[in-house]
């Protein structure tokens, strides 16, 4: 990182004193000037009576800019596709390659390219929700090009009661805003769109296996909580799940990610399950690679997401991924299986041609797109 010289940082305090703080995070120039835009129109809008002088507020939050705080979780929200996220300590803030798949998902299940799948009625289960972000955006990209969406039905899952404050948080402000719509669009149409967002629903839920000790605890396993609800099939798989090992968590993971955003949506955490010690974990998961995809300890949850998959008959599942090493053991797992008639790993833009930089495809399984491997997904 270049380091700001002091002849720099008095260029940048004659143009605004605040500036010097925002570069200890942002580095340069340009950015600092943005991220105090964007402050400073957060700063003022809060200027009610909470924050009757918004310029105290303002110092405020560039000095916790300046400690690396992010600044999603300052302003209090992301953008994520065409939505506007709200997120904030305790919650991943949510990446735009994550959108991008989900784009891409939205378009190919639109296009009818998985199967006889009835858009209309689709039932989509997103596990390890966080700010409820993939639900939402699937909800905005299928709704609206459904017949009638008040049948489409998503569910988001999540382990952190702060995760599902966010999503829940998330669906009424999106709603609100489709009330402030239906004034100018034909409420028919509307309607169903409204409908299927009423019956979208955020529940607390552990996917991984827990141990004896803690059979007691007060959160209910996945299934068992599915089908209290009465909902035990669902058509779409998708997950965003912790893949990153502790390992590369210390060392490949910004400070600003290690210091901030929760570890618990990142790591793969064994407290409170069966695989509490490091041997546990490492003997599973010899047992589940059926001698082909050499897991790891960051691949954890997807073995667990393809047994549930079956056991809710899941027809069409998307993974986000690490990078294309994981879409390799990812995608040779599932192939053991021997449930899937297709598996592709799509890259951060699917939808963008190859850039010709290592785009054979990996182990015969088909990669589309450009930049890092984001995603696996495959259908039966
Ligand atoms: C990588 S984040 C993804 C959040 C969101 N889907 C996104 O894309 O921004 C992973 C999420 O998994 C949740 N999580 C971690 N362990 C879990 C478990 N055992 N069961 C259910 N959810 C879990 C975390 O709380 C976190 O919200």
């Amino acid at each position: 990182m270049p380091r700001l010289t002091p002849s720099f940082l008095r260029r940048a305090e004659k143009i605004n004193p605040l500036l010097p703080l925002l570069l200890r995070a942002c580095r340069d120039l340009r950015s600092a000037q943005n991220e105090l835009r964007w402050l400073t129109e957060y700063a003022r809008g809060c200027n009610s009576g909470a924050h009757p002088r918004w310029k105290p507020l303002l110092l405020d939050l560039c000095k916790h800019r300046s400690q690396g705080v992010p600044l999603q979780y300052l302003l209090g929200s992301e953008y994520f596709g065409e939505l506007e996220i709200r997120c904030g300590p305790g919650v991943l803030i949510p990446r735009q390659e994550t959108a991008s798949s989900v784009s891409y998902l939205a378009s190919r299940l639109r296009q009818g390219d998985f199967g006889d799948l009835n858009l209309n009625r689709l039932r989509v289960i997103d596990v390890c929700t966080g700010t409820g972000c993939i639900p939402l955006l699937l909800h905005r990209l299928l709704s609206r090009c459904c017949h009638d969406s008040s049948s489409l039905r998503l569910l988001g899952v999540d382990v952190s009661p702060i995760a599902l404050h966010y999503a829940t948080l998330n669906r009424q402000l999106l709603l609100d805003s489709l009330l402030d719509e239906s004034r100018t669009m034909a409420p028919l149409r509307l309607d169903g769109i409204i409908s299927s967002l009423l019956s979208m629903s955020f529940i607390q839920a552990d996917v991984l296996p827990s141990s004896v000790q803690s059979q007691r605890s007060t959160i209910p396993q996945l299934l068992p909580a599915l089908r209290h609800l009465g909902e035990p099939s669902w058509d779409v798989l998708i997950s965003n799940p912790p893949y990153i090992s502790s390992r590369a968590f210390a060392t490949t993971t910004s400070r600003s990610v290690r210091k901030f955003e929760p570890r618990v949506a990142l790591v793969p955490s064994t407290t409170n399950t069966c695989f509490r010690s490091k041997p546990e974990l490492r003997e599973y998961l010899h047992h589940v690679n059926q001698g082909v995809a050499k897991l790891e300890e960051g691949d954890l949850f997807y073995p667990r997401l393809l047994d549930l998959a079956d056991e809710m008959s899941v027809k069409v599942c998307l993974f986000e991924v690490a990078d294309l090493s994981q879409a390799s053991r990812v995608s040779l797992l599932i192939r053991s299986r021997e449930k899937w008639k297709s598996v592709e790993m799509w890259r951060d833009e699917p939808t963008l041609p190859p850039d010709g930089d290592g785009q054979e495809p990996k182990g015969s399984f088909r990669v589309l797109g450009r930049g890092c491997g984001r995603s696996v997904v495959c259908w039966r």
